[in-house]
């Protein structure tokens, strides 16, 4: 397995350098113009990539731009992609294709792209050929360089193109970080993949799995409390296996237990599990740490043990039976979601019923139900796929249909109950103007007097839809 790399102390202060020149040149060109320079970022896909698009906004804030609401107002512009399906990479396209008026109108603009589609092997002759509007283009190992490169563009380069990288990947520490400043923060524990699940793209664009060490997620943990942010997700594409590449002797439970007596009144959420290393500890240890929201994102992917063995997955359905049985023993009360695929190739009728009925038979929250997207690379794109789309989207849609079923008298539960929630924003209604999430994560929209945006409050539901709760504070 090839190893990570640790980004040294000395490389950082180095791109620090970077950013501080690339200040200095923007100080003296808003003089000029009267007004800072701005930027623009956009970002696709999961999590992850919302948490490395802070990095980039801080690194941007950094080097002395403000942020632009709109692509038009910008000088620098930086699209995060995702590949983990097809139809976020031709979104993606498909905005770079628009820019292309705005950098003839303004050549001075600079277009950047980077993120996991940009990190496959074809993709860089493709920009090159196809996309000439985009100036700087830079992989998922190369984020942390991104002053650096930005620098060169600016300073003369023509088109600047970092896509290498060595699959082991990077941790880079200290690296500055711009968050919405609302309730929710993401937490990043680790990086990459070592699954190779047979239809996933994540392992060849992200790289080996690498965790943080539980000191700097500790530290930027007490920080993000100090900020004031309550609700806190982990963040991992497998979280059941941090702490392997560590040389400390530290598995998931064990950081949540350290996390957990971090002091403050917040919550902890994490994604994402995989069922092939969820442990009944994992379990025990919710179920035990007060701060640690009772909600599991567990993904399942297929009900067939034939598709999730061609799949690559590691278990059977009847282990994630089993499995979710321990977690709601623990924890009654537990919110669970997970993601399924529909139409891997060979997908029978049979295999879909499987899928189906383990839907019907768990009782899902919330589900992330996708289409089967070919990816040139994996092992499945080369599998054969004689299912005509129309089946595939039909299935799909029965899935959907089941899961709305399911969900309606989990909601309905509810109703009558005080839940306790944390007031998150405000919403479009006017009889529930407020949003909030209870400890399990489902949506609320609420109303009340003494309800306030980032604070901890008590609602009781008096309605309820499918995706949505909804509740009302304590009169005074
Ligand atoms: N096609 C469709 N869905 C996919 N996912 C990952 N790769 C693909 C693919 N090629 C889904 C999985 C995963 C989620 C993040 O995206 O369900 O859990
Ligand atoms: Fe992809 Fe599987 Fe890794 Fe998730 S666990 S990122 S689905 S390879």
């Amino acid at each position: 397995m090839a190893k990570k790399t640790i980004v040294t102390e000395e490389q950082i202060a180095h791109q620090y350098e970077y950013m501080q020149f690339i200040a200095r040149m923007n100080a003296e060109r808003a003089q000029v113009r009267g007004e800072k320079p701005r930027a623009f970022t956009q970002t696709f896909g999961c999590q992850q990539n919302e948490a490395d698009t802070e990095r980039i906004a801080g690194m941007l804030r950094e080097m002395g731009y403000d942020k632009a609401e709109k692509a038009e107002e910008a000088d620098v512009i930086v699209i995060n992609t995702c590949a983990v399906r097809e139809h976020a990479e031709s979104r993606a396209l498909g905005n770079v294709g628009a820019l292309s008026h705005l950098k003839k109108a303004r050549p001075e603009v600079t277009i950047c792209l980077c993120g996991c589609m940009v990190q496959q092997a074809h993709m860089p002759e493709k920009i090159k050929k196809s996309y000439p509007q985009v100036d700087l283009v830079f992989g998922t190992h190369a984020l942390w360089r991104f002053p650096e490169l930005l620098y060169r563009r600016l300073t003369g380069d023509k088109r600047v193109f970092d896509t290498t990288g060595d699959e082991g990947g990077y941790i880079a520490e200290g690296l500055p970080v711009l968050r919405d400043g609302g309730t929710k923060a993401w937490l990043s524990i680790m990086y990459g993949c070592n699954n190779f699940c047979t239809y996933c793209i994540v392992p060849y664009v992200r790289g080996r799995e690498r965790s943080r060490s539980p000191e700097e997620i500790e530290a930027e943990l007490r920080q993000l409390v100090a900020e004031g942010y309550k609700d806190i997700t982990l963040l991992g594409q497998n979280v059941n296996s941090y702490g392997k590449d560590l040389e400390q002797d530290i598995d998931f439970s064990d950081l949540l237990r350290r996390l957990n007596a971090v002091p403050g009144d917040f919550l902890l959420r994490f994604m994402t599990s995989h069922p092939k290393d969820a442990s009944h500890k994992l379990f025990d240890t919710m179920a035990d740490c007060e701060k640690v929201a009772k909600q599991l994102h567990l993904p399942f992917q297929s009900g067939s043990d034939g598709i999730l063995k061609r799949m690559n997955r590691g278990y059977t359905a009847a282990h994630y039976r089993e499995l979710i049985a321990y977690a709601r023993e623990k924890m009654p009360e537990i919110t669970l979601s997970s993601d399924i695929i529909v139409g891997f190739p060979g997908e029978t009728e049979e295999d879909f019923e499987q899928t189906r009925a383990l839907v019907e038979a768990t009782g899902f929250d919330m589900l992330y139900t996708f289409l089967y997207s070919r990816r040139s690379g994996t092992p499945a794109a080369e599998m054969e796929d004689n299912t005509p789309h129309a089946v595939k989207q039909a299935r799909f849609e029965r899935l959907l249909a089941t899961q709305d079923k399911a969900v309606q008298p989990r909601q309905d539960a509810y109703l009558g109950r005080r839940l306790r929630v944390l007031v998150d924003g405000t919403s479009k209604g006017t009889e529930y103007p407020l949003t909030a999430r209870t400890e399990g994560g489902l949506l609320v929209c609420c109303a009340g007097e003494n309800l306030r945006v980032g604070e901890f409050a008590e609602v009781t539901i008096d309605k309820t839809s499918l995706r949505c709760l909804f509740g009302r504070g304590d009169e005074t």
